[in-house]
């Protein structure tokens, strides 16, 4: 790890004690290409009015570039998100892409909006072992889909995650989950959402909206900490620009590109030191684009055993599990958190 105790930006009356940085990054995300099939409202990037600034950040990733990048990144086996603001599906290459990772042993999980799966992919993926896939869905009606996502096509994006769920049958992976970001437009079906899908996908995620700046809904402990993102992924844009967060999605926080100087470079570098010193020391002004943010309380989990359900519960994030399919839920796909009992059987539970 770089030494920056000395640097000019160090103010010594802060005494910092610098927080450790793992050599390399346990999760990378990586946006293979930058390109969408939808402009959901809700979306930080593609939700925007700013035509010239979505046209800034479009963009598809250098094949090659990135399998440079995966060389560097296996040694420390991440758990690598093929997507950040892009529809995945629509990465050219992408059977390449997913082989690329599968084949350095790396952990694959990625959201999508579901609508260009075919069965032919479906199948790949089981193939591939694909770690996780996650469907966006955000409604149980065709109403509300076109207020959150800007179409009617329910019965398509539904078809989709049963489409996943058929070809992968009772195979381990990938593990199937559905999301709802909850937000004004669909909280009133918050409930029939998780009715509807749990028990039949492995695993059911409402996650909070995250809207100018900051997640609204969020209750967040009195004291601010250090943002754990900024120690945990390192979100890599189609051009290999880094930023220090997944939610900039027009890289205002650009700290380097890997393309050009490696991961470690970048990710031990002094702009993103710099901005984690900030973090470390109260100093949020310093880093406008997470002054007013409270993602930084995302990471504290509650659990809870219900209805046969495993529940996992964070500010931001609540997991319904289904306990039979909780064997797929291991190692980095975990994002850090600790394993779920193993020891929980689904019938006495199904039961209480
Ligand atoms: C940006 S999308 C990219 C992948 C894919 N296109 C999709 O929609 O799943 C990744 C995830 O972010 C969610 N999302 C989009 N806008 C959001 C926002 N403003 N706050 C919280 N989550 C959001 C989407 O619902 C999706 O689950
Ligand atoms: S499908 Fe995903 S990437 Fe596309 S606009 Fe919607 S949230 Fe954004
Ligand atoms: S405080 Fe918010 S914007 Fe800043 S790194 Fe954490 S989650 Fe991202």
């Amino acid at each position: 790890m770089n030494d920056y105790a000395t640097a000019p930006w160090v103010d010594p009356a802060f005494h910092w004690q610098p927080l450790p940085v793992n050599d390399l990054p346990e999760r990378v995300l990586l946006d293979f290409a930058t390109k969408c099939n939808l402009r959901c409202p809700m979306c930080p990037v593609w939700g925007s009015p700013d035509n010239d600034a979505i046209d800034s950040v479009k963009g598809v990733m250098n094949l090659e570039a990135s399998r440079r990048v995966l060389d560097e990144i296996m040694a420390a086996q991440p758990l690598v998100q093929p997507n950040m603001y892009g529809e995945p599906l629509l990465a050219p290459n992408l059977r390449e892409r997913l082989a690329d990772m599968k084949a350095r042993g790396i952990a694959v999980a990625m959201n999508t909006n579901g609508l260009t799966l075919d069965d032919s992919l479906a199948r790949f993926m089981v193939e591939m072992k694909v770690d996780s896939i996650s469907f966006s869905l955000d409604a149980v009606t065709r109403e509300t889909l076109e207020k959150i996502r800007g179409v009617d096509k329910l019965e398509k994006i539904e078809a989709a995650v049963f489409r996943m769920l058929t070809a992968r049958g009772d195979c381990p992976l990938p593990r199937i989950s559905v999301s709802f970001t909850l937000q004004d437009a669909n909280r009133h079906e918050e409930q029939a959402f998780i009715d509807r899908w749990v028990g039949l996908v492995d695993c059911v995620r409402v996650n909070l909206l995250f809207e100018n700046g900051t997640f609204p809904d969020m209750k967040v402990p009195e004291k601010r900490l250090a943002c754990p993102t900024l120690y945990k992924t390192l979100p890599v844009h189609n051009d290999g620009t880094v930023t220090i967060c997944c939610l900039d999605g027009f890289k205002q926080t650009n700290v380097g590109n890997v393309f050009q100087d490696g991961v470690r470079a970048v990710w031990h570098g002094e702009a993103f030191a710099k901005v984690r010193y900030y973090h470390e020391t109260g100093q949020w002004d310093k880093v406008p684009f997470c002054k007013n943010c409270n993602g930084w309380a995302q990471y504290e989990y509650e659990e809870e055993v219900r209805d046969g359900l495993f529940i996992r519960r964070s500010p931001e994030f609540t997991y319904y599990n289904r306990i039979d399919r909780l064997e797929n839920w291991k190692g980095r796909l975990l994002g850090g958190h600790t394993e779920p009992p193993r020891d929980i059987a689904p019938n006495s539970l199904a039961a209480e």
